[in-house]
């Protein structure tokens, strides 16, 4: 049997007793296409949490995930071809690490309401600012940014690295961008701990703003509604609240755990008597998750969808393959100092 026979079956499988079932059956044609193509081209498929089920499972249970986990899969990579089902900051790392690979995405237009507004000036006005600070940037920024920094790092890992950079360049200040609602969560953390060092983040001492348009939009007293409604109560062994890093704090004291959407997935793994959970993030880890988890009971109380992955559909993923275009292309100066950061940061990890 071909690979891409086995990938149908396993999709089949995987998606046999939920509530995608039927789109399958519907969308099955284009998705043999696809992968068809993958096979025949050498693609890797890499795909990130928030992309519609039938598209999160084109990609093997090993190329999909949070940023970090793509970012780490991208360095490893081997196939001349990386097709990237996400937005584009996290395509354009996948280009930085694999110079000499082709790198598409199925749509150049998926951006990001952190990375599109910040660009290289706005770090250099930091850094002269806040001369001798080193620069963690986060990795939803575009390779100019990543270029004039000192460390990328994700919401999987932003405190450790925020921690080496404090170490490695001997300051007690660190400039923590673009994310505000990120750079105070980091802020409180380190405050719990107790931590010397000072964050700098857009809107602590000017009237820069960087924000995650999605997730800006879920309030703590929507939790608490949710809470309420649902009986999920804070604290409980068999329910659980879980929110991304880039929710803002008050949401964050709300819930039972907060962090990037693989330690959304990692929480419920450790967590096996859990009942019933609601995901304040995009509201298509749900679906994803749902399925990975069929005896957990998710509140489908989610509105919040990210219109940027959104763009990544079906018919423009065999588009992109089938004539390989939407390339993905970073100047090479730029990659080469973009790359020092994401290096700096896969070398300190998760
Ligand atoms: P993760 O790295 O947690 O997957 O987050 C990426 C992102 O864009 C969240 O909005
Ligand atoms: Fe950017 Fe938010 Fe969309 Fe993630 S969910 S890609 S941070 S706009």
């Amino acid at each position: 049997m071909t690979s891409y026979n086995l990938k149908i079956m396993e999709i089949e499988k995987e998606l046999e007793d939920t509530d995608h079932y039927l789109d399958f059956k519907t969308e099955q044609v284009k998705i043999e296409k696809i992968l068809k193509l993958r096979d025949q081209k050498n693609v890797l498929i890499l795909g990130h949490n928030y992309m519609k089920p039938l598209i999160y499972h084109l990609s093997d249970k090993d190329s999909r995930g949070d940023s970090l986990a793509l970012s780490m899969y991208a360095a490893k990579s081997t196939s001349p071809i990386i097709l990237f089902d996400g937005v584009r900051f996290m395509a354009e790392t996948a280009k930085i690490l694999n110079p000499d690979k082709k790198v598409l995405i199925a749509d150049l237009n998926a951006g990001c309401s952190l990375a599109d507004p910040f660009r290289k000036q706005d770090v250099l006005e930091y850094k002269e600012k806040f001369p001798g600070a080193p620069v963690v940037t986060y990795i939803n920024s575009y390779a100019e940014v990543k270029a004039e920094s000192d460390y990328c790092c994700t919401s999987a890992n932003a405190l450790k690295v925020v921690n080496h950079a404090s170490k490695d360049f001997n300051s007690n200040k660190v400039i923590f961008l673009p994310d505000s609602l990120m750079g105070k969560n980091l802020e409180n953390e380190l405050g719990n701990l107790e931590s010397k060092i000072e964050l700098i983040y857009p809107g602590k001492y000017d009237n820069k703003f960087g924000r995650c348009e999605v997730h800006e939009k879920i309030s703590a007293e929507e939790i608490r509604r949710i809470r309420r409604q649902f009986d999920l109560k804070k604290g409980s062994s068999d329910s659980a609240v879980l929110v991304h890093l880039e929710c803002p704090p008050e949401v964050l004291a709300e819930a039972d755990y907060y962090g990037s959407t693989s330690g959304m997935a990692k929480y419920l793994l450790e967590h096996p008597n859990l009942k019933k959970v609601y995901l304040g993030t995009e509201c298509e880890m749900t679906s994803n998750l749902q399925n990975e988890f069929p005896q957990i009971d998710f509140v489908r109380a989610c509105q919040v969808f990210c219109q940027h992955m959104r763009k990544i559909t079906l018919d423009k993923i065999l588009f992109s393959l089938e004539n390989e275009v939407y390339e993905i292309n970073v100047e090479e100066n730029i990659r080469r100092k973009a790359k020092t950061s994401i290096d700096r940061m896969l070398s300190i990890g998760r």
